[in-house]
């Protein structure tokens, strides 16, 4: 007989044995960032998030540093929107202020983390889409130099990093060429490579208020029933000079990152989205699970999968509740 139990029967033996770690340092939080003053209001769809005004984010990065995480990835909501979203590449837009204040805050602490800024253009735009519309289609090519003065904006107020995740076909050699043009060479490209046009979007949209108002985002964002589509994007990244490649959503693709993680040798993130985090919340909430080990066993099939850096809403609750045991 095969006995598989020996290294089951003491919490000592399981945990010598063990083949995965959740690692805080490879955790990023998303955090929503508004206009207005000492604002804190959480999402209704997303219990334990919250949308802040500039001046409150000294509690976020209290939070970020003392749980130990690697670090935030910013989106912004803009007071006003229009046709082309010039509130993405507006230098006194609210990410490059929110960039500006986490990283003075940071310096006079003598502290840091990794701050990414997310860059899209559907926060900002009045019809909601991800780049600027051309008889009611989403113009590629149009949308990509606003893309890369987004980056720009991003990167010039300190941004760590940047991740485009309109899906746009060339965003990333664009937002490259536009940062190495600056002197911004040494500053990494995190690719949203696989993204899939997925319900499980539904939450955040309501978070940054980024619904489209006409149609839907299938014809950029990826079809869910394409696995090997998603590897030629990664690779199409990685080939553009992309740092670190991205699946999003999570739950329902680690069968991609699986892929991913056999075909690239560049770091894979994966992202936990806000559709998986409130029906992890929503079920907690009627006592239908047990909220602290679904997140644990959640968050490490991620790393098990082969993801190296996990964007997750869970992360600073997981952090600061398990983070240092
Ligand atoms: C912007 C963007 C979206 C998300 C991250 N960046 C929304 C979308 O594509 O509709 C989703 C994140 C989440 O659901 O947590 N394009």
């Amino acid at each position: 007989m095969q006995r598989t139990r020996r290294l089951r029967r003491t919490p000592a033996l399981r945990a010598l044995a063990a083949e995965t770690a959740i690692r805080k340092e490879g955790l990023i939080l998303p955090v929503f960032v508004r206009c207005g003053q000492d604002v804190r209001e959480e999402v209704p769809s997303m219990p334990g998030v919250f949308r802040y005004s500039v001046d409150r984010l000294g509690e976020v990065a209290d939070a970020v540093l003392s749980a130990g995480i690697g670090g935030v990835m910013l989106f912004g909501i803009p007071e006003e929107k229009d046709e082309r979203g010039s509130g993405a590449y507006d230098a006194e837009g609210i990410v490059p202020r929110a960039i500006r204040f986490l990283k003075r805050y940071l310096a006079e602490r003598g502290k840091a983390f990794v701050i990414i800024a997310d860059i899209c253009l559907c926060e900002y735009t009045s019809h909601g889409h991800c780049g600027v519309l051309n008889g009611g289609e989403v113009d590629n090519d149009a949308s990509l130099p606003l893309h890369a003065m987004s980056a720009l904006a991003a990167v010039r107020a300190g941004a760590d990093m940047v991740a485009p995740s309109s899906m746009m076909d060339g965003v990333v050699s664009a937002i490259r060429a536009a940062l190495d043009a600056e002197g911004y060479h040494h500053v990494p490209i995190m690719g949203y490579s696989a993204k899939f046009a997925s319900a499980f979007y539904g939450p955040f949209r309501d978070a940054a208020d980024s619904a489209p108002q006409t149609g839907d985002r299938k014809g950029y964002q990826m079809d869910v029933r394409n696995g090997r589509e998603a590897l030629r994007e990664a690779l199409i990244d990685e080939g553009e000079g992309a740092d670190i490649v991205m699946v999003k959503p999570a739950l329902a693709y680690l069968d991609v990152v699986r892929a991913v993680r056999e075909r690239t040798l560049l770091p894979v993130a994966v992202y936990n989205v806000s559709g998986e985090y409130a029906m992890v919340k929503a079920a907690t909430e009627r006592g239908m699970i047990d909220e602290e080990r679904i997140v644990e066993e959640i968050l490490t099939a991620f790393f098990r999968a082969g993801a190296d850096i996990v964007i997750t809403y869970h992360a600073l609750e997981w952090a600061q509740k398990r983070g240092n045991v």
